[in-house]
């Protein structure tokens, strides 16, 4: 499971990318509002830091004018992935840029049909948003689950990017289903790699070395 960093943030994607956790990154509108910078400015600096896909958000609903953008935006860096929302002008923006060689991320899909029709259009990622569906009451994993089997039962090659994960758990079970990438906040990310009896174990670990009196080198 290839694994993309959810944020804006330059200086957390660095540390993540020196850690050789990241594959690539995603930012939408929201995430460029917190970091509070010029959108082209951000998005060349991630693509300096990682060679992997950075998805860039069209602001534009309307056909002409995603195309617009998203010629503006592929020129920023050749990583620059084209996010387009789940919509008629976005699936034409979608078949459009990628017949033309580009990566597109096709986002806000809440069902399995949208998931189908972005695959239809050719989307590089479709990104499924567990986290708002669970907020509605409805288990957002099941929809990943059945965006597998659709897209295995017809061999589509676009990619499974379980999005809007607000768990630990989310990661886990979109393993487990087999999404093909999972794009994180970076709090999410670093939480993985907790677990209280790796703590407890070093935390032992140390007062032996300690009581043993040597030094290594
Ligand atoms: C990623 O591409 C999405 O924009 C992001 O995961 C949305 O997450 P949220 O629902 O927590 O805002």
């Amino acid at each position: 499971m290839k694994f993309f960093v959810d944020t804006a943030d330059v200086n957390e994607i660095q540390e993540l990318q020196d850690a050789g956790l990241i594959d690539g990154v995603t930012t939408n509108p929201s995430l460029i509002m917190k970091a509070n910078r010029p959108m082209a400015e951000i998005i060349k600096e991630i693509c300096a830091i990682t060679e992997g896909p950075v998805s860039a958000e069209v602001a534009a609903v309307e056909y002409k004018e995603m195309m617009r953008e998203a010629d503006f935006l592929s020129k920023i860096a050749d990583n620059v992935c084209i996010k387009v929302p789940l919509t008629l002008d976005g699936l034409k923006a979608c078949k459009a840029i990628t017949d033309d060689g580009r990566w597109v991320n096709v986002t806000l899909c809440f069902s399995a049909n949208q998931a189908l029709l972005a695959a239809k259009a050719g989307a590089t990622f479709i990104s499924p948003f567990i986290g708002r569906i669970d907020d509605i009451g409805i288990d957002g994993m099941e929809l990943i689950a059945e965006i597998r089997t659709i897209y295995d039962n017809y061999d589509f090659e676009t990619e499974i990017l379980a999005a809007s994960i607000r768990t630990i758990n989310h990661v886990k079970q979109a393993a487990i289903i087999g999404a093909d990438v999972a794009t994180i906040p970076p709090a999410t990310l670093k939480t993985l790699v907790k677990h209280p009896l790796t703590d407890k174990g070093i935390e032992q670990f140390l007062s032996d070395w300690k009581k043993t009196g040597q030094s290594i080198g």
